[in-house]
């Protein structure tokens, strides 16, 4: 290139990024103060005029926010071009409305589907999807999009939600002391799995994760008991939150992506007796609430390209790593991960060929 066409580049890109300054400069990002001060459902207008939940920081000059308390208290403010909205945040709500389950037809979902999010003057706004069993008391996948943000607000929330798919009784075989009582009435009174019923060794997994959300009552929303499995402590707080991680960090500046996690196959282990006996580990009565054997995540680009597929198995028991079941072919994973049983043994699979 000649000296002169370099420069011209130059300027070139000069002039982009000065412009790109100059836009971002005229948003009116929303901070973290902003953020953990509201408990107002963040609404904004899609192009044919309906509702669409706000998932991003960013708001753009002209942009207006509808922050929802109630269907009759929904307060507008708009982002100015002085970066100030008309209104400032946060803005508080004294009885904000729930995320609720709402049942809906889907045929990806061989059991009942439930839509999670809020119904606004007629409208279904929904975060994120859940397959369920009920019969079985079972998660089966959770579908949801995740988008960027720069900083993890604070999680309001730790209470879950039954939304009519399980009972009292059901919803409590998740406790410490009714997963004790469970392995000494599956493995007897002798089991080394489970030492006591205080310390946690198995926890309400997500399914979708409440980190992959905005707001607060964004991130409530996922706890609810149709979108967690019982997994391993120990799994969760490792190899699968650093799964968790990568996706969120694979998002670029203003993009999202498709994730569907699920669970699959019911762990079974062995008796201390000689021969040992092989059971499946279910935490309630008869089939409901079982422990699953692996937990997977599929991650898709925003326009549906398949770009990475985890496979997790749910056994801190295993005296090695497991093979690679059937419905996935092993490749490489994209970062690095622990290989102990503790940490959760994963494979990575192909995500052309995964069939899940
Ligand atoms: C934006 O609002 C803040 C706080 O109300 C105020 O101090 C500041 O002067 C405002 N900025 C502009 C450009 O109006
Ligand atoms: C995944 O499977 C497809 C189809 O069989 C194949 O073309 C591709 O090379 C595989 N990718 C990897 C990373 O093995």
């Amino acid at each position: 290139m000649e000296a002169q066409q370099v420069f011209r580049y130059l300027l070139l890109f000069i002039a982009i990024g000065l412009g790109l300054v100059l836009q971002a400069k005229a948003d009116c990002p929303l901070s973290r103060a902003m953020i953990e001060g509201t408990n107002r459902i963040f609404a904004n207008r899609d192009r044919r005029g309906n509702y669409a939940l706000k998932r991003v920081q960013r708001v753009q000059t002209g942009e207006v926010l509808h922050m929802i308390c109630q269907p009759n208290d929904i307060v507008q403010t708009t982002c100015q071009r002085n970066t100030n909205f008309t209104r400032p945040l946060p803005l508080r709500c004294n009885n904000p409305m729930a995320a609720t389950a709402t049942i809906v037809t889907d045929t990806s979902c061989r059991a009942t589907m439930y839509s999670i999010g809020y119904t606004i003057n007629n409208r279904r706004l929904e975060l994120y999807r859940a397959c369920y069993d009920r019969a079985n008391v079972k998660a089966i996948f959770t579908t949801h999009t995740v988008y960027g943000k720069t900083f993890f607000p604070a999680r309001p929330c730790v209470a879950f939600s039954r939304d009519g798919a399980l009972s009292e009784a059901d919803a409590r075989t998740f406790t410490v002391r009714s997963i004790y009582d469970a392995f000494r009435r599956i493995f007897g009174n002798t089991q080394r799995y489970i030492p006591n019923n205080r310390n946690v060794v198995i926890n309400r997994g997500h399914l979708t994760p409440s980190a992959d959300f905005l707001f607060g009552d964004q991130m409530c929303a996922t706890f609810k008991y149709v979108n967690v499995v019982p997994q391993f402590k120990s799994i969760n707080d490792r190899n699968w939150e650093t799964i968790e991680r990568w996706v969120r960090n694979r998002i670029r500046l203003g993009g999202s992506l498709r994730i569907k996690t699920g669970a699959v196959g019911n762990l079974i282990l062995p008796t201390r007796q000689r021969p040992p006996v092989r059971h499946r580990v279910i935490l309630g009565t008869g089939t409901k609430n079982p422990v699953p054997e692996w937990m997977f995540k599929v991650v898709r680009t925003s326009r549906n390209r398949p770009l990475a597929v985890f496979l997790t198995y749910n056994n801190i028991y295993a005296p090695r790593r497991p093979t690679a079941p059937r419905f996935c072919t092993s490749v490489p994973c994209p970062m690095a991960l622990v290989n102990t049983a503790v940490a959760g043994f994963t494979y990575c699979c192909n995500a052309t060929t995964f069939s899940l």
